[in-house]
């Protein structure tokens, strides 16, 4: 058997994540390895702090690329402020909430959940009684955008609510950071992972991190060893230079790293408030055209995310179907229901590079052929004419 290279298919990533990569990040990532205690590398990895910073709004001196995907980044938020026989509130309203619970109690932790239905955002006055019940609660930690159901929850008002209970706080910021706004330092978030493969428009792989100050102290005055080497936040500091020193932890992923360091320069370059901006822009643009095929939204539009658009599949249609013929006939990924919601709604993702007016139209259009190819109950030929008008206006 003789094995060739890997060449992959041409695709339009319109679903969850990945987004489409940018191909400046791409290129930023086949320039040439070099070691990662190189002072060229270290000199890259110290701006790479201070754009990391920017795009968390924040001051926090332990803002770092976990060298893993979202899930790490999870990890490391829960190992690190965990400690066995904490009790933590734990918001859940979709599936990554529920990913929460999981952390803590692998962390020696007790969670007390605050429940939503899916769809629905967390609902701070639940986290406000739970709280009163619960005076001895350590950390409050919940989803900003829940990529399983495209709901976003309103991270300023619990993040309050957490801080007059004596709470830090742990949000997920994996599918918002870059696409919807988030404020660290104006809000007081403690703790926050994130993942490069989504707004960022980088690849899979890693996961941009920050911590408080008061987080940070409460790492280091731990009673128990963290339980993961690996994500042990006093050892990874010592290679990200907390103490001004750099020593080996693990060899750093150099050129995956590049490629964030170019997509957080591209954000900078862009602003943030404008990123923000656009992805609500596209979303509009989708939404008419969605609307115009007679198709609804699963999440109400005040807490709708722009970069995760969960659309109920009509009635009698098979969902699975459509996703196969928009890949096989347009090369275009959306992404399917998750848990309770499989086979009742699609995600269409517009992250990152992938939030262009281009392809809200391409979306549109291949959705309305392979729908009508399968005689689905929408209004067709009105789609592209809805989102292009709300596209000319906002131009
Ligand atoms: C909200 C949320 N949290 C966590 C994750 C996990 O990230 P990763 O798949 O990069 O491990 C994801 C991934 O889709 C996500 O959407």
């Amino acid at each position: 058997m003789e094995i060739k290279s890997f060449n992959p298919p041409i695709r339009t990533l319109m679903g969850p994540g990945p987004s489409d990569v940018h191909p400046r990040i791409l290129q930023a990532m086949a320039r040439p390895t070099i070691g990662h205690l190189d002072p060229a590398f270290i000199g890259m990895m110290d701006e790479m702090k201070l754009l990391l910073q920017y795009a968390f709004q924040t001051k926090n001196a332990l803002t770092i690329p976990v060298s893993a995907p979202g899930s790490a980044g999870m990890e490391t938020c829960f190992v690190n402020l965990v400690e066995p026989g904490d009790k933590v509130i734990v918001c859940q309203n979709g599936v990554f909430g529920g990913r929460m619970k999981e952390n803590v109690e692998r962390s020696g932790g007790k969670a007390v959940m605050v429940e939503d239905a899916w769809g629905m955002p967390v609902d701070p006055q639940k986290l406000e009684d739970t709280l009163k019940a619960h005076s001895d609660a350590k950390l409050v930690c919940f989803v900003q955008a829940e990529t399983s159901t495209g709901v976003e929850s309103d991270v300023k008002t619990l993040t309050e609510i957490a801080q007059r209970h004596d709470c830090l706080t742990i949000v997920d910021a994996v599918t918002s950071v870059g696409g919807s706004p988030l404020r660290l330092d104006e809000w007081g978030v403690d703790a926050v992972y994130s993942g490069s493969q989504k707004c960022l428009s980088c690849t899979p792989g890693l996961s941009p991190v920050s911590f408080s100050e008061r987080a940070a102290a409460r790492i280091k005055s731990r009673k128990h060893k963290v339980q993961s080497w690996f994500l042990d936040l006093n050892l990874v500091m010592s290679y990200w230079g907390g103490d001004g020193k750099r020593a080996y932890h693990h060899t750093a992923p150099i050129n995956a790293l590049y490629g964030l360091h170019e997509a957080l320069v591209m954000l900078a370059e862009e602003g943030l408030e404008k990123a923000w901006a656009r992805h609500q822009r596209n979303h509009q643009a989708l939404r008419a055209g969605i609307e115009a095929m007679g198709m609804q939204f699963l999440v109400q539009e005040s807490h709708r995310l722009p970069q995760l658009n969960a659309i109920k599949v009509p009635e009698g249609v098979d969902e699975a179907q459509v996703r196969q013929r928009l890949l096989a006939q347009f090369s275009l990924e959306i992404g399917a229901g998750l848990g309770s919601l499989a086979g009742k709604i699609w995600r269409i993702g517009l992250m990152g590079y992938t939030s262009n007016p281009k392809n809200v139209l391409f979306c549109l259009t291949a959705l309305e052929r392979v729908l009508t190819e399968l005689k689905a109950p929408i209004v067709a030929g009105t789609a592209a004419a809805a989102a292009g008008k709300l596209l000319s206006e906002q131009a």
